[in-house]
């Protein structure tokens, strides 16, 4: 919708108003849209009462990881049934460390949290958001200060042993001969999941039980095509919630589960709903009454 008032009248207000008589800079309709969106995103959030947010790759990208699919995404320069099925990592696992695995490693071991991240945490500091539902391995939620995170596909902070399952922090994981070993000469793989293997149980149960008890649903930087996380707004749809998506493409959600679309990067966005939540609940209300002496 926004797109089709954008393309069909943007040019057209933009020759009606050429610049130089239109006082600071060409109308852009999409801003204008986008400044309403913010509004109601920090209105519907102040009148919510349990609030959760579904991360993707995008929520990312801004801390310099690339994600999966689209421009610059990781499925364009490799094939997923190749370097990330659990078949082709017990098939080969050099082979997905030196394509995959190694690279994830240098990217993820210095990515600090932006300002999409920070964006979730001010929210759950302001006691608005409980839990954060995400699909990246990164550990950037829990760096960014939020304390309830569910990691939907398994965290790439930790090596696992193939063999004995003996944990190993990836930072400290050397590297310089691959696939790294256990000190019981298993194969080392990531603590995350692979395509064709199970989601961890009690992620899976826990995130539907947290969606179908939300009442507004926020779904920042995911394309909503991999299965089951992407059931998860659904879930909170059918059970009465608002779902608000925070990207700057359409996805299968959009018009058909999300209650709007806000079209922007996560980092910008979260700054500006966060602001405006600030001028609805300025953060001194929000801060725990200090008991009397
Ligand atoms: P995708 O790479 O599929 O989608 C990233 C989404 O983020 C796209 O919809 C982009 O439009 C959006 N995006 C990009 N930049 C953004 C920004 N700055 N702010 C907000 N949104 C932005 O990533 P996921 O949806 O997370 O699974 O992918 C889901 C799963 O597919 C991953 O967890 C992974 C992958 O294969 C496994 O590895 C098991």
């Amino acid at each position: 919708m926004v797109s089709f008032f954008k393309t069909k009248y943007e040019s057209i207000l933009n020759r009606i108003f050429p610049s130089g008589f239109y006082p600071t800079r060409p109308f852009n309709l999409n801003e204008v849209h986008m400044d309403d969106l913010i509004k109601k995103a920090a209105e519907d959030l102040a009148a919510a009462g349990k609030v959760t947010a579904l991360t993707g790759a995008g929520i990312s990208t801004e801390s310099g990881i690339p994600p999966f699919r689209g421009k610059g995404g990781l499925w364009e320069r490799f094939d997923p049934m190749e370097i990330a099925h659990i078949d082709a990592f017990m098939k080969d696992p050099a082979k997905v460390w030196n394509i995959l695995v190694k690279e994830m490693k240098a990217i993820v071991d210095t990515a600090t949290p932006n300002d999409g991240h920070k964006g979730l945490a001010k929210l759950e500091a302001m006691g608005k958001l409980k839990t954060v539902i995400t699909q990246n391995i990164d550990g950037l939620h829990q760096a960014a200060g939020n304390t309830d995170v569910i990691e939907f596909h398994g965290t790439f902070a930790w090596q696992r042993c193939m063999d004995c399952s003996r944990k190993y922090e990836t930072r400290e994981v050397d590297i310089s001969k691959i696939p790294p070993l256990c000190i019981c000469g298993g194969i080392l793989r990531p603590d995350a999941v692979f395509f064709g293997e199970m989601i961890p149980q009690d992620a899976l149960w826990r995130s539907r039980q947290i969606a179908s008890d939300c009442d507004l649903m926020l779904v920042v930087g995911t394309s909503a095509v991999v299965q089951p996380a992407a059931l998860m707004p659904v879930i909170a749809k059918e059970s009465g919630a608002k779902v608000v998506e925070i990207n700057p493409e359409r996805t299968p959600l959009t018009d058909e589960i999300s209650d709007y679309l806000i079209m922007g990067e996560a980092g910008d966005v979260m700054n500006r709903i966060v602001a405006e939540l600030e001028k609805i609940s300025p953060p001194a209300a929000l801060e725990t009454p200090r008991t009397q002496s």
